[in-house]
């Protein structure tokens, strides 16, 4: 709609404006050295449009009321915000490096900004709120980017944040998106299966990456994505293993490397446990073969009740049985319900 259209243009200038005051002016020198340090070449920056917003209350809002915006759409696009005891508005974004998030055609609709200095009293990064043109649960950051890319591998590197995908990027992987600081919806799912089959996650190597990994996982394979899972080491990001040990180690190590879906549920599943403790082991088992009823071919299946055996010293047979008993409950929860009107067939005549 025009509507729509004029708050995308409000964030297009808005793009041009912060990507302008990092590269061209003395107030965006700090946050160029920051970004320097990080690894980030000029070509990056260019490339991913990233900016700077200057700490003032109303700096991108007096330029967009001088274009002709009005205050009801300066506070609609999410770039301002309204003040509460008083009649005015002020910049969302100030003092912040800004990437700005595109749409599938490359046109900006929102913004995420990080504070240069890791505090606890502010959050690292600031985002657009949903807006008309911004709905979080259905965009992919660098999809516009990307899309060529996974189109000709029909594979996807997903990551968790998007300084990962602006790192790979750096590395020469191009097939690369992320969510915006949310987990992924459905609606991302079925964007992504429209050019791709495969998938390969690479989230952060601390707990929370591990856990959003393997809920990613198992999503993206009921939608019958072929999923693998690129583990890094220790609590590193990609974006920091990137920078630590390079871009050939990182495509060639990491995500060259991928585990298959099981076998890093596997993993999933043996971190901080102890099998010297009983409970830790009957644990370990349940889980690996809660994730397997259901999900792995018969070769899957014995190859994974082989490994489970050896891991833990307990018998096939045994692990087997489980495996079965498991398996049936699975089958009873995917039954498709039965019809409330049971289906009426005519008698067969008898000729
Ligand atoms: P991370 O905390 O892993 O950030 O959050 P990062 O990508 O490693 O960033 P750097 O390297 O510290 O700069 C992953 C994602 O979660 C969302 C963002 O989308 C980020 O890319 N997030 C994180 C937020 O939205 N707000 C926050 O305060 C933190
Ligand atoms: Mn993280
Ligand atoms: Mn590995
Ligand atoms: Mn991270
Ligand atoms: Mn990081």
């Amino acid at each position: 709609s025009k509507a729509d259209n004029r708050l995308v243009d409000m964030h297009e200038f808005a793009a041009d404006m912060y990507h302008h005051i990092l590269l061209n002016t003395e107030e965006g020198q700090a946050a160029l050295d920051y970004l320097e340090n990080r690894g980030f070449t000029r070509e990056m920056i260019e490339k991913y449009r990233i900016g700077w917003s200057l700490p003032e209350w109303n700096y991108i809002s007096s330029a967009l009321q001088k274009k002709g915006y009005t205050e009801e759409e300066l506070t609609s696009s999410g770039l301002a915000i309204a003040r509460e005891q008083s009649d005015g508005f002020f910049d969302r974004f100030r003092g912040r490096i800004m990437f700005p998030i595109m749409n599938e055609t490359g046109k900006t609709i929102a913004f995420s900004g990080r504070i240069m200095e890791n505090t606890k009293q502010e959050a690292k990064y600031m985002n657009s709120p949903e807006s008309p043109v911004f709905q979080k649960s259905q965009v992919l950051y660098n999809f516009h980017l990307a899309r060529g890319s996974i189109r000709k591998n029909r594979k996807i590197v997903l990551f968790e944040g998007f300084m990962d995908v602006i790192a790979a990027g750096k590395a020469g992987v191009d097939n690369a998106l992320a969510t915006m600081g949310t987990s992924l919806t459905a609606q991302h799912i079925r964007i992504m299966k429209r050019f791709a089959q495969e998938v390969v996650i690479c989230f952060d190597g601390d707990d929370a990456g591990w856990e959003a990994a393997k809920r990613a996982a198992i999503a993206l394979n009921e939608e019958k994505f072929k999923v693998e899972v690129a583990v890094l080491p220790g609590k590193m990001d990609p974006d920091d293993y990137v920078r630590e040990n390079g871009s050939e180690a990182f495509k060639e190590q990491i995500i060259g490397k991928p585990h298959a879906f099981i076998a890093f549920a596997m993993m999933h599943a043996r971190r901080h446990k102890n099998f010297q403790y009983e409970n830790d082991l009957l644990q370990y088992i349940q889980e690996v073969l809660q994730l397997l009823a259901g999900r792995s071919t018969p070769l899957e299946r014995d190859l994974y009740i082989k490994q489970l055996s050896t891991e833990t010293g307990l018998s096939q047979e045994a692990i087997l049985q489980h495996y079965r008993k498991l398996e049936n409950k699975s089958v009873e929860r995917n039954r498709p319900e039965a019809p409330a009107q049971p289906v009426r067939r005519e008698p067969k005549k008898v000729t």
